[in-house]
């Protein structure tokens, strides 16, 4: 029998409430209810994420524990997200977290969303588990960061956006088009029948390791009104190629510093999380890049890229293990870092 510990994750961060039961490393289940409410706003409305999340958590949970056929008194632990991300959102599964907690007397575990992207990573289920230390571009509709991840407690952010998210870049373009929200998944798709030498946007100027993606999102503004104006179906024309040309300037400017990270640590361990690590143009030429440059490239299985319970419940296990737990009066945080 496995003795592993089973512990209870809970994520609701954003516009997803989802719910996860691991023993160990391995998946028993792993429930995500989305809010499809957001998509006429051009984006996530907080207000209305948090009452979403009020209505969903204890259905997920259900479903979870159910599907995952434990009993609720076999739960070693709960672990929850404790932030980044929409404070409202946040308190909903911090609250029901400590409440779980406290009526099973089972320990508390906080976990840090974007902590958790990168151990996605460590989930058993038919992937390739990176070798510490590697480095991890986590891409996500809030953040766009380089980590470097010494083992599975400790990580280092050396790059970061000064300004948009890659996410965002995305949603925002998308927006522009006119395709709801979230736009990533949609461009992606609609970029397959594009050509991504069709326009040209201004690349961002930011040395280093960080990123920036507001010039770019401005220069396609701009480009878009600018044809507008000469041709009002401009958009309708050329719907492919410009979906392709911007994704193509986005995944360039992550890939430009994805390269020089390894440039300037010489780690060859190289992974990918976050919901942008989703788009199949910066796998595909991820995975050239890994063939050309000689690294080791991962990436997580679809459903660990776009949030999801599992990877707090695999943080919430590596707390576990390490005796690392919480307590009832830790806050939750809409800007909490690492
Ligand atoms: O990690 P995530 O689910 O939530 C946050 O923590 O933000 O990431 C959501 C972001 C959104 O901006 C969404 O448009 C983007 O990930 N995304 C994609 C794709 N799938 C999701 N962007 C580009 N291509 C995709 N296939
Ligand atoms: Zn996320």
């Amino acid at each position: 029998m496995d003795k592993s510990p089973i512990i209870l994750g809970i994520e609701s961060s954003c516009d997803d409430t989802s719910a996860a039961v691991l023993q160990g490393q391995k998946v028993l289940s792993n429930i995500v209810a989305n809010q499809s409410i957001h998509k006429k706003y051009g984006g996530v409305v907080p207000e209305l994420a948090s009452r979403a999340h009020q209505q969903n958590i204890i259905p997920v949970v259900d479903i979870a524990i159910k599907k995952a056929k434990i009993r609720k008194r076999d739960i070693n632990a709960i672990a929850y997200t404790q932030g980044p991300g929409l404070l409202g959102s946040l308190l909903v599964g911090g609250s029901f977290a400590k409440a779980f907690s406290l009526a099973m007397n089972i320990p508390l575990i906080n976990v840090n969303h974007m902590k958790g992207h990168v151990l996605s990573h460590f989930i058993d289920d038919n992937q390739k588990m990176p070798n510490f230390p590697f480095l991890c571009l986590t891409v996500s509709g809030g953040h766009t960061q380089i980590v470097k991840v010494i083992n599975h407690l400790e990580m280092e952010i050396i790059g970061q956006t000064i300004d948009d998210a890659a996410g965002e870049a995305f949603d925002k373009s998308a927006k522009i088009l006119g395709i709801d929200y979230p736009g990533g998944p949609l461009i992606d798709k609609y970029s397959k029948d594009g050509n991504i030498n069709t326009f040209k946007f201004n690349k961002p100027k930011v040395s280093g390791l960080d990123f920036s993606f507001s010039g770019l999102k401005t220069s396609i503004l701009y480009k878009i009104n600018n044809e507008l104006q000469k041709d009002k179906n401009f958009i309708k024309n050329n719907f492919n190629d410009l979906c392709a040309s911007i994704q193509h300037s986005i995944i360039s400017i992550l890939l430009e510093k994805i390269e020089l990270a390894i440039l300037n640590t010489g780690i060859k361990e190289i992974a990918i999380a976050g919901g942008v690590s989703a788009n199949s143009y910066l796998r595909d030429e991820l995975t050239k890049l890994s063939q050309i440059n000689n690294f080791n490239l991962y990436i997580p299985k679809f459903e660990y890229c776009t949030d999801n319970a599992a990877m707090i419940a695999i943080s919430g296990f590596y707390e576990y293990i390490n005796n690392n737990f919480t307590s009832y009066d830790t806050v939750s945080s809409a800007r909490l870092i690492f």
